[in-house]
């Protein structure tokens, strides 16, 4: 969580820095504030609430001066409020600090510090560092004011640090929370996210562990936490500025939907040779000896990823016939899980950055179990981390509510499947040919639903003052209708549960009532008739029903008050586009609701936090 985007050049550092954090406003929307120097020393601004609440007051009161550091927020330690926004000064207003991450051990430094006289204002753990750096500073030594203060931190950090004794510098840190350095001309940038910096570089650095970058308008060095010169390789970034901005549509959300054609094409025709029975995983080690040595696999991950996982567990299981464990990583964790070197781990992660899922994997690789990632940001600690990365090339997702990243993830989670059950001669290549056919086809299919946005609207129109909403299906339809339901309490902000359908009359069926809406996702040919019958009690108990089903199938549009037809095609395949249906119905619920779309209530993109 939180946005870190600093400027240090000739030109005026407050715009630049403005403009990156709105690109990180995904990371959070709690405060914001920016510190520069100039002739008066370190100036500050910051506000409570999203980022135009500081544009505002940078308008009133602008501040000039050539280098800077900026923050965007998501509240951990002490409330939204203009106290606790960052920057955070140090005693003397010597240093400024902005910190994306968590000092486990800021009670103990805040106790030290408070016994040799200073004064806190701020609920955060990041005042600690700022009064930390005074503390350390021997009036001539930033770098080595910075590393020892750092040696003295335990948690999770990335920084930004400025002093006002060296205005041609900033220092920056990381340590479990993502950093990056990006390369101008005769000035140069530091940001927590490439979107940040994109209008005006695609050199970067990627800071690894224990790295710091000494940045300058013209130069950039970066040192392992020893203060050894570390020589980093420039990381091109290949993404169109296009990509990262809202090409037309009204909200990122929408433009995301909108873009999954093109994604899930580019997956399948890159891993999909036309002419061979294979996917081509280039370059991961997961050949027929390397799948021979592993005994048992684990997914895991957090949320919508979560949900993508539980697909793959769905599908490995159905087709390759392994038995997998999928774990929400913030359980994973906690339960000693078994694992060992004959264990593959399958982390999912949009970021690449999730503090639970990274956790996982690092306990995973502890016990030399074999990591693979499947990953959207490149680079990303989670790809870094793990010993196989599966990219899924979903380009940048800045709406929070993730929609395009999880249909990535569930091509990759077939492309996975289908490979494992290839090398391991547990599918004919006639199942492959069709599944591979599927997926071909998958991009103009999803151009259908799409096509049908209008008519998904409406069934929103009519239901978005439900205030309490169930999704049911069966099999891989339970699965996404958990992923339906999510978008809908995420972005919506409505009351709403998943249920196994079959699971209904164990108890929730009590809460059906009139008002109640019921989500029916019934696209699986072998269990529809038990769905309908599901689907028959809750319309007994006078629920409203909106049925998602395959074309052709008029049952449903006799039981149900309303029905939105996906194309036919495999199985496996059509519950990834019925999901794309609840992505719409979500969106259309919380259009109407008038919520924040993009940026919905207390969330932030990236969970970089237990
Ligand atoms: C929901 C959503 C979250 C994320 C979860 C994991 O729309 O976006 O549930 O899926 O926080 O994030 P990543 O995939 O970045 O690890």
């Amino acid at each position: 969580m939180c946005g870190i985007m600093g400027y240090i050049g000739h030109g005026e550092a407050s715009g630049c820095i403005t403009d990156g954090l709105s690109k990180l406003e995904y990371r959070g929307y709690d405060s914001a504030g920016i510190a520069v120097i100039n002739k008066r020393g370190i100036e500050v601004r910051k506000s409570k609430g999203e980022l135009k609440n500081l544009l505002e007051k940078l308008d009133r009161r602008p501040v000039t001066g050539s280098i800077g550091i900026g923050h965007t927020r998501w509240s951990t330690h002490g409330a939204p409020s203009d106290i606790n926004s960052h920057p955070h000064l140090s005693k003397d207003k010597t240093f400024a600090v902005v910190h994306n991450g968590i000092i486990e051990n800021y009670l103990e430094i805040k106790a030290l510090l408070t016994e040799k006289g200073y004064r806190f204002i701020s609920d955060t753990d990041t005042e600690c560092i700022a009064h930390l750096l005074h503390y350390n500073y021997d009036g001539e030594n930033f770098f080595e004011t910075v590393r020892k203060t750092l040696d003295m931190l335990e948690g999770a950090y990335a920084l930004g640090i400025i002093c006002k004794d060296f205005p041609d510098t900033i220092i920056a840190a990381k340590k479990d929370s993502p950093l990056i350095i990006g390369l101008g001309k005769d000035e140069n940038y530091i940001a927590s996210d490439i979107p940040a910096i994109l209008e005006r570089t695609r050199d970067v650095y990627i800071l690894d562990e224990y790295e710091l970058a000494v940045v300058k308008a013209d130069s950039v060095e970066i040192y392992d936490i020893n203060g050894d010169p570390v020589n980093k390789n420039v990381f091109k970034v290949e993404w169109s500025l296009d990509a990262a901005e809202k090409g037309g549509f009204e909200h990122f959300m929408l433009k995301e939907i909108y873009e999954q054609p093109r994604i899930v094409k580019d997956l399948a025709l890159s891993k999909l040779p036309p002419a061979e029975h294979r996917v081509n995983l280039e370059g991961i080690s997961l050949d027929k000896s390397d799948l021979e040595k592993i005994n048992r696999i684990y997914v895991v991950a957090c949320g919508t990823a979560y949900h993508a996982g539980l697909l793959g567990k769905y599908f490995i299981e159905k087709i390759a016939r392994i038995p997998v464990v999928a774990e929400v990583a913030s359980e994973f964790i906690y339960k000693d899980p078994i694992l060992d070197e004959s264990t593959l781990v399958i982390a999912v992660s949009q970021s690449g950055e999730t503090a639970d899922t990274k956790e996982a994997v690092k306990i995973a690789k502890s016990h030399n179990a074999k990591v693979l990632a499947v990953v959207n940001a490149i680079g990303s600690s989670i790809a870094r981390e793990a010993n196989e990365v599966f990219y899924i090339l979903a380009g940048p997702e800045i709406a929070v509510a993730s929609t395009k990243a999880f249909s990535a993830q569930v091509t990759a989670m077939y492309l996975i499947t289908c490979h494992i059950a290839m090398q391991m001669g547990k599918m004919s290549v006639l199942e492959f040919e069709e599944i591979k056919a599927s997926l071909y086809t998958l991009p103009d299919d999803i151009e259908d639903v799409l096509e049908k946005a209008e008519e998904i609207r409406a069934v929103a129109d009519k239901y978005y003052k439900a205030k309490n909403v169930f999704f049911i299906g069966r099999g891989a339809d339970y699965l996404v209708s958990m992923e339906g339901s999510l978008k809908l309490k995420e972005i919506a902000y409505i009351n709403s549960e998943a249920y196994a359908a079959g699971e209904l009359k164990h108890g929730p069926i009590a809460m059906i009532e009139e008002e109640t809406l019921v989500v029916a996702i019934a696209t699986q040919q072998e269990l529809f008739r038990n769905t309908l019958s599901n689907i028959k009690e809750v319309k007994a108990r006078s629920a409203k029903v909106f049925g998602i089903a395959v074309d052709g199938n008029k049952d449903m549009a006799q039981e149900c008050d309303d029905v939105v037809y996906i194309p036919v095609t495999h199985p496996m395949v059509s519950p990834l586009l019925a999901n794309i249906v609840s992505q719409i119905f979500a969106y259309y619920m919380a259009y109407n609701l008038g919520t924040n779309i993009d940026k919905p209530r207390n969330l932030a993109k990236s969970v970089t936090v237990q």
